[in-house]
């Protein structure tokens, strides 16, 4: 279950805290009730966040080299930050997304939505497959958060790879070969955003100027780039077919009986696109009653935290609005929550408000498939047909 975790099991039985063992024998918690999770994620000091970006299959040294050759350094900046710099990358950062610039950014994504919707719309209208991923939802993010964020002039689809590269490096289960070919992709990545870093202006200016050192600036730019639009973009796509199959919420949509915001929040909680998230204990300690020796990894089961039956009151139906729907843990919590909330629900109401409407009346040719993956869901396509005029 570690690497399909948004599968079947999220609906199984599960202990409060269950022993796995992964692909190469290390032994994980997987805490799955959502107290415990809360408990873990408001408890820095006992679970800090220091193996958040550990990669799942360990680098052989041949890996290791390719990336060294790229002069890849990733130090603690954001997620896997437990150190005295942390809050303030964080504050520079957060500036960089607060509400206001973010609202700011809404007139621009709805006119962009809404001119694609209205393509895809007639492409569906002759009978055409449309994939509501690559033609919608994948490159929406980038474009908002390069608006917000000074980024290097680099292609979207660049940046795409690079950032699903990573994705799958540091957190599926690969063989040799594939981690090569992913660590030269990455690397590669890595040294237009060391150049970047060096001079260029906005956030990594701001964080030169407080003092940061160039791997630091590459390591914020670095995680950006990936949990600022990958996340998102899957988001969409998931969200999206969701709602293909939620006909009666299209219809509250419809009419206005069912507020957009509410289907944001409920489809967080029901499709989150980072499953799990992860926090090494650094002492001994008791969690929901099970022993947690130190060093143990801790697996927080975010998406079935949101199906717990003690926080919502219909776990595994989608139904916005009803009680418990807005206490998922799809952003974390506590020191290191998500930064990007209102960015990437702003982003989602835009979605849902102008696409949904694209889904009456099609037909669901390719469901999004999923890759093995301990953490992100990472959804390759969802194509629909519409029934042609
Ligand atoms: C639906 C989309 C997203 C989801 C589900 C999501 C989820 C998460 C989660 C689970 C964490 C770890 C929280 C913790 O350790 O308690 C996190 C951290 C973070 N996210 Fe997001 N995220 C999303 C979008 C974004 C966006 C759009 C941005 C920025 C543009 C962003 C930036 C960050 C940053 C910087 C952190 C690290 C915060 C810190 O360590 O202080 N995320 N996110």
């Amino acid at each position: 279950m570690l690497f399909s975790s948004w599968g079947s099991a999220v609906q199984a039985p599960w202990p409060d805290v269950a022993e796995v063992s992964d692909h190469v024998g290390v032994r994980h918690l997987v805490v799955t009730r959502h107290a415990l999770v809360r408990q873990v994620l408001a408890d820095p000091v006992t679970y800090p966040p220091d193996n958040a970006l550990d990669a799942v299959t360990p680098m052989p040294v041949t890996a290791l080299r390719v990336l060294a050759g790229h002069r890849f350094r990733l130090p603690p900046t954001l997620a896997n930050n437990s150190g005295a710099s942390h809050p303030e990358i964080r504050a520079i950062v957060a500036a960089a997304l607060r509400p206001e610039r973010v609202a700011a950014q809404r007139p621009w994504l709805t006119a962009l939505v809404r001119d694609r919707v209205a393509r895809l719309g007639a492409r569906l209208d002759t009978g055409a497959p449309v994939d509501l991923y690559a033609d919608l939802a994948a490159d929406l993010p980038l474009l908002v958060l390069a608006r917000l964020v000074e980024l290097p002039d680099a292609p979207v689809g660049a940046v795409k790879e690079f950032a699903r590269a990573a994705l799958e490096l540091f957190w599926a289960p690969l063989d040799t070969d594939r981690q090569l070919a992913l660590a030269a992709e990455v690397g590669r990545f890595h040294r237009v955003l060391r150049d970047f870093a060096a001079t260029g202006g906005g956030l990594a200016g701001e964080l030169r100027a407080a003092g940061h050192s160039p791997d630091v600036v590459v390591g914020a730019l670095f995680f950006l780039l990936v949990a600022g639009q990958e996340t998102t973009s899957q988001f969409l796509t998931l969200l999206l077919h969701r709602l293909a199959g939620e006909p009666a919420v299209r219809a509250g949509l419809r009419t206005g009986e069912v507020a957009v915001a509410d289907v944001v929040e409920e489809g967080l909680r029901l499709e989150p696109p980072i499953v799990t998230w992860r926090r090494v204990a650094a002492a001994d300690s008791t969690l929901g009653g099970t022993a947690v020796p130190a060093g143990s990894s801790l697996v927080l089961w975010l998406g079935r935290a949101g199906r717990d039956p003690a926080v919502v009151e219909s776990p595994d139906e989608f139904r916005p609005g009803q009680r418990g729907s807005r206490r998922h843990l799809s952003f974390g919590a506590g020191a290191h929550r998500c930064v990007g909330d209102v960015l990437a629900r702003m982003e989602a109401a835009v979605v849902v408000a102008e696409a949904a409407p694209l889904l009456d009346g099609v037909t669901v040719v390719r469901p999004p498939w999923c890759p093995d993956n301990l953490t992100f869901r990472m959804p390759d396509a969802f194509v629909v047909r519409g029934t042609g005029s």
